[in-house]
């Protein structure tokens, strides 16, 4: 019988129609988790000085670098210094030179290595070491301090609250995942080579600028001490920067480019940046008269 609001048994019986023999999803393969003994390679040292120390250690299934550092540290070597703090790939402490790529440690497997030979672990060559595999990266710290705090244009409302795009906030959204491991500051050759440290505030900080610059509610400008103070110009966009990002944030195209792109604009279009001085100084001029 079938009607309104009448289910016939018919449709109610599973589908068994024939489907043939079910795939199952493979996981992509990788090479097998590797077991035994493994030769590391440490630079062991000073602001004075210092040399490659090897350690014979045993490895087994899912390790990765800080791992064995830290088994070097218990059983052979229980002065060897290292940074680290999370082991997640969060803190960005502790970042090193693996087999002379700028890396995490503790987001380093081994199972990505070749342990036929010396596995390299060596301090980030752009900054000073301190102590072996630690480095004092404090200039970072004062090159921010150096860069134009965020400054919020007024409120939308009267309640003191702004309107935002979607759009415009996804867009600074990547640059916000930096965790300042500095590994990019690391593999710039403006620093690592020709040690710029005066000139140029490394990829880290161009990304913080374009965090800025590009924020919805900023109204700061910075394009002119990016050119004068900043160094943007050194940059020549080699992409090295973003090659090591473990956050994945796309530094040159999205952050480096943009901020250049918008340099040449002020710098070729005056009237333009009059336009942006007189908006800025009206919406200015409403948050006072608001006050
Ligand atoms: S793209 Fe620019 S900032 Fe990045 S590594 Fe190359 S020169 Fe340095
Ligand atoms: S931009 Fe990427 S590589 Fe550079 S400090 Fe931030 S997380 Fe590290
Ligand atoms: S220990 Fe925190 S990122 Fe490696």
């Amino acid at each position: 019988m079938t009607g309104p609001g009448v289910v016939t048994t018919e449709t109610m019986q599973p589908d068994l129609v024939e489907t043939g023999e079910v795939q199952e999803k493979q996981p992509p393969k990788s090479k097998p988790d590797p077991s035994g003994r493994a030769v590391f390679r440490v630079w062991r040292g000073d602001r004075q000085g210092g040399k490659l120390v090897d350690y014979t250690t045993t490895i087994t299934p899912g390790m990765v670098v800080l791992d064995v550092i830290h088994q070097i540290q218990a059983e052979q070597a229980n002065d060897l210094a290292v940074r680290w703090n999370c082991k997640a790939g969060k803190c960005g402490s502790c970042s090193a030179e693996v087999n002379g790529s700028p890396k995490l440690m503790c987001m380093t497997r081994l199972s990505e290595l070749p342990l036929e030979k010396p596995v390299t672990v060596e301090p980030m060559r752009a900054f000073p070491p301190v102590k072996d595999l630690v480095t004092d990266v404090s200039w970072n710290f004062k090159v921010k301090q150096r860069i134009k705090p965020f400054t919020a244009r007024a409120a939308d409302a009267p309640d003191g609250t702004w309107r935002m795009d979607q759009s415009d906030v996804d867009r600074v959204q990547e640059f916000r995942k930096c965790i300042e491991c500095f590994l990019c500051q690391d593999v710039c050759h403006v620093l690592r080579d020709h040690h710029l440290h005066d000139d140029f505030i490394g990829p880290r900080f161009l990304v913080h600028v374009a965090a800025l610059e590009m924020h919805p509610l900023d109204v700061e400008d910075r394009i002119e001490e990016l050119r004068r103070a900043h160094g943007i110009g050194y940059c020549n966009i080699t992409k090295c920067c973003t090659k090591v990002c473990p956050e994945h944030i796309t530094i040159t195209d999205n952050a480096i480019i943009p901020l250049k792109e918008r340099g040449v604009d002020e710098f070729f279009d005056p009237l333009g940046k009059l336009v942006k001085i007189f908006s800025t100084r009206s919406r200015v001029a409403s948050r006072e008269s608001a006050d």
